[in-house]
């Protein structure tokens, strides 16, 4: 077996939903601004209650059940997360046991919004080296805890929600290439620099982004990536049946579908009622097309995302 291949996959979305609208009777902002800058028109908020390991068991579940295999068939967990239960065990540890499945490696993968590729690619490298046959991969977040509420220009944009894969081994072609990227000296554009010290919160506890100095280098950063993964793969443009985008911003998704030269109608959009959901939203999407159907099996896909370090990838599989 030389390859990995998703053989299933699965999502949750917390059912309270926050739209524009509401947001704006409470921060100084308008639908008619977040349509216009974002494309976003609504999102998900999950409940008090609820963690974000609640979160990545039901999509874990979920992609089980559509992978049709057995939970103990899974020999590895991991998760890609910003917003984990606490510091430390980790949210695959957590996970492992919500899912009963003790002494299962599992770990957690800290990629922001590249979160899910850097995951998909570890688990591809798991997979095709012989190491595990059958891997869980999560992307969950709960990023309205992340929030600062009164803060307009990053309150707007973020939402929650899990999603999930299962990678399998397999003779059929499945993840044919992986390529990721790093550069820490952006550090300071997008982050959330709090730690803890002397049983005190330091730092500033909130998510902080300069949207513009973002926007512009993502725009860059993902066409480059996806142009240098199917270049490395030797898959032309035009095979590409779906691209399947981390879920950020419509112009961002736009020019990047763009200079692939992929008309609209070929990319997977679901942040207008969802928002950023960052690790999560790569799998939510890719979820949401395979269950309405427009996603099938022996299509190509390019999946990519860019996160805060700065990190981004892409994978570029047959489903
Ligand atoms: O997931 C990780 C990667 N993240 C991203 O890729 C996000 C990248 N960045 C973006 O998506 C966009 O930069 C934003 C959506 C965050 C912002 O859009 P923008 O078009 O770059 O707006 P801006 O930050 O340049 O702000 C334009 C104006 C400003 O007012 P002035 O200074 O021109 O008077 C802002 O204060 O819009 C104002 N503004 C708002 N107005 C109403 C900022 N946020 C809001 C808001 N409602 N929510």
């Amino acid at each position: 077996m030389s390859y990995s291949r998703i053989l299933g996959t699965g999502s949750y979305l917390p059912a309270q939903v926050l739209t524009n609208v509401q947001l704006a009777e409470r921060v100084d902002t308008s639908d008619e601004w977040i349509v216009a800058r974002t494309g976003i028109h609504a999102r998900h908020i999950v409940d008090a209650q609820d963690k974000t390991s609640d979160l990545a068991l039901r999509a874990a579940e979920a992609a089980i059940s559509s992978a049709g295999i057995d939970k103990h068939e899974i020999d590895l967990i991991i998760v890609a997360t910003t917003t984990p239960d606490m510091l430390f065990p980790s949210m695959a540890c957590i996970l492992q046991e919500k899912l009963g499945l003790p002494s299962i490696p599992a770990f957690d993968v800290q990629a922001v919004c590249a979160g899910f590729i850097y995951a998909l690619a570890t688990a591809n490298s798991y997979v095709k080296s012989g190491l595990a046959k059958k891997v869980l991969v999560v992307g969950a977040e709960t990023m309205s805890r992340l929030l600062d509420w009164n803060d307009r220009r990053t309150c707007v944009l973020f939402g929650d929600g899990a999603g999930a894969v299962i990678i399998g081994a397999s003779d059929q072609p499945g993840i044919l290439h992986a390529k990721l990227a790093a550069d820490g000296r952006y550090q300071s554009l997008l982050n959330t620099p709090a730690h803890i010290a002397d049983g005190q919160i330091q730092g500033h506890p909130y998510l902080y982004m300069d949207g513009p100095a973002v926007f512009k280098f993502a725009v860059k950063a993902l066409s480059d990536i996806a142009v240098k993964t199917l270049n490395e793969a030797g898959v032309d443009k035009s095979q590409v049946d779906w691209l399947v985008p981390h879920q950020a911003n419509l112009r961002i998704i736009e020019a990047t579908a763009k200079h692939l030269g992929l008309p609209m109608e070929k990319v997977v959009v679901t942040l207008g009622q969802q928002g950023n959901t960052s690790a999560a939203s790569i799998p939510l999407a890719l979820d949401h097309a395979v269950r309405d159907g427009r996603i099938q099996r022996g299509q190509t896909l390019l999946l990519e995302g860019i996160g805060g370090g700065f990190v981004w990838g892409a994978v570029l599989l047959t489903f």
